[in-house]
């Protein structure tokens, strides 16, 4: 893999010589605006049956190469290390959503990048490729922007890579950033304008002297309607750390009754106000410290309630250790939350007792716990106990859609939570429908609350 992603590299810098163009352009500055995800698998004619198997098995996927993230955890800003994968990154193939904004002027390039809070670059696949995974719609063509630049080595984007290669003549920065699941891009460090909409639908903010790598050796496991990906993790490189905004929020459609609905995701701004204007239910905060260098967004989880049972779990199982291991944290690259597997065991326990219906094979049904219900059973009338995340200083009380799933023609229901087989316990998007969630970055907080967010 090493010898591979160094022959990547050199073939790279032989491409390079020959394609190399400057530009100046004006000041970038922070704002609020507006981008739309899409869920991966909408407009593709998935049955709710197939959405909910295919989301149990990327999550299971995602929850495999973060067991390989080694000892060291998640970390940016390490210095640049031999190893293929760069400093800290998980993700999986079909992760959930896709940003869409527009790259270059004078007419901005749509792309569809996957937002990831695991990771911190943000890349879209370039023209002329070298070589490009398919894509639905063409590369983005740097030679057609007229505000790109190549940026030189001496950029402080250009720093702490996996690998980087400076072109001697042009000073152009080439890197190499691999993933948890052996993907890797190789391309330039570029700048150029990126354009979103406004909040409320107005007029486009346009933000210049954007850095982002333009992808041309991109190898691996990529999305069906990926052109790249959106770092949204902690480190310096990500999206919102460049647009200095210091808080960002997303609110995700109902996934798998209408996935062709788009969610919002808000950067900057008074995020404060705009969760209390659409939250239909009390406004939670809870602490969301940062970990050394870590990109990932870790949470104080302290414990769980099924039912009218507070399960006995001691919270240090779900406590960040001291050589970079276990932690709680939020992830926009995973479907379903999963716990430690003691943790995940009680959960299902609890859930046995309360529910008194026969349990399914769990071979049938991917594993999951599956409960099958008598025919001719309303399953919005079938008794579900209530789940209650439990965060420093914040109780999160999970609407029963965003933990058990009806199928109601095979009249069984399961539950949407996963064993992590490992110590880490990641909240999914799943557990996260129609929650209005704000990253305070800048305040080192999380805030939450319920939201019709097809309304937002
Ligand atoms: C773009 O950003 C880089 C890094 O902060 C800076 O060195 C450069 O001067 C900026 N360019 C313009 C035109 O603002
Ligand atoms: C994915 O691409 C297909 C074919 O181009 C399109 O119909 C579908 O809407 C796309 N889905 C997303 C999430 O962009
Ligand atoms: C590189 O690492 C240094 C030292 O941790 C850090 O200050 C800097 O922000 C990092 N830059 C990038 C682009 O990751
Ligand atoms: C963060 O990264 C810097 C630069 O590599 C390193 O000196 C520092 O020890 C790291 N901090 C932690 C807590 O890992």
């Amino acid at each position: 893999m090493e010898d591979s992603s160094m022959s990547q590299l050199l073939s790279s810098v032989l491409f390079l010589t020959m394609l190399l163009t400057t530009s100046a352009i004006p000041a970038a500055s922070a704002l609020t605006l507006r981008a739309d995800l899409t869920h991966v698998d909408s407009g593709r004619g998935f049955t709710r049956w197939e959405l909910a198997s295919r989301m149990v098995a990327r999550s299971r996927a995602r929850a495999a190469s973060l067991r390989h993230r080694g000892g060291a955890g998640n970390y940016y800003g390490q210095h640049p290390t031999t190893a293929p994968v760069a400093p800290g990154t998980v993700r999986h193939a079909d992760t959930e959503y896709l940003i869409h904004f527009g790259i270059g002027t004078p007419r901005p390039h749509q792309v569809a990048l996957t937002l990831d809070t695991g990771s911190d670059l943000v890349w879209t696949q370039c023209t002329p490729c070298l070589r490009c995974f398919a894509q639905p719609s063409p590369p983005f063509d740097p030679y057609a922007s007229k505000t790109l630049y190549n940026v030189p080595c001496s950029d402080p984007s250009c720093a702490n890579f996996t690998r980087t290669a400076c072109l001697k003549e042009s000073h152009l920065c080439l890197y190499v950033y691999g993933y948890g699941d052996g993907s890797i891009t190789v391309g330039k460090v570029v700048r150029d304008t990126f354009t979103f909409k406004a909040p409320n639908g107005g007029t486009a903010v346009v933000v210049p002297n954007l850095s982002f790598g333009c992808g041309f050796d991109d190898t691996g496991l990529f999305n069906t309607n990926e052109s790249g990906i959106a770092g949204f993790g902690r480190g310096p490189r990500s999206l919102p750390s460049q647009l200095k905004v210091g808080k960002f929020s997303h609110c995700f459609t109902s996934m798998l009754d209408d996935p062709s609905k788009s969610s919002p995701v808000f950067l900057g701004g008074t995020q404060d106000d705009l969760i209390r204007a659409h939250a239909t239910g009390p406004v939670q905060s809870t602490p969301m410290p940062p970990h050394g260098n870590s990109t990932f967004y870790y949470l104080s989880f302290k414990g769980i309630t099924v039912g009218k049972t507070r399960l006995p779990v001691d919270e240090s199982v779900f406590a960040f250790k001291g050589d970079g291991t276990g932690g709680t944290f939020i992830d926009s690259g995973t479907g379903l939350t999963s716990f430690p597997t003691a943790v995940f065991d009680q959960l299902a326990t609890a859930f046995k007792t309360q529910i008194r219906l026969p349990v399914v094979d769990a071979s049938e049904v991917g594993g999951r716990l599956c409960f099958s219900l008598p025919d001719g059973t309303d399953e919005k009338k079938v008794p579900v106990p209530k789940l209650v995340f439990h965060f420093a200083g914040a109780d999160m009380d999970l609407p029963r859609e965003n933990y058990f799933y009806v199928y109601e023609a095979d009249a069984f229901m399961c539950l949407m939570i996963l064993d992590a087989e490992g110590d880490t316990t990641t909240i999914g998007n799943f557990q996260q429908q129609n929650m209005h969630i704000v990253y305070d970055v800048h305040n080192n907080k999380l805030l939450f609350a319920p939201a019709q967010c097809d309304k937002l």
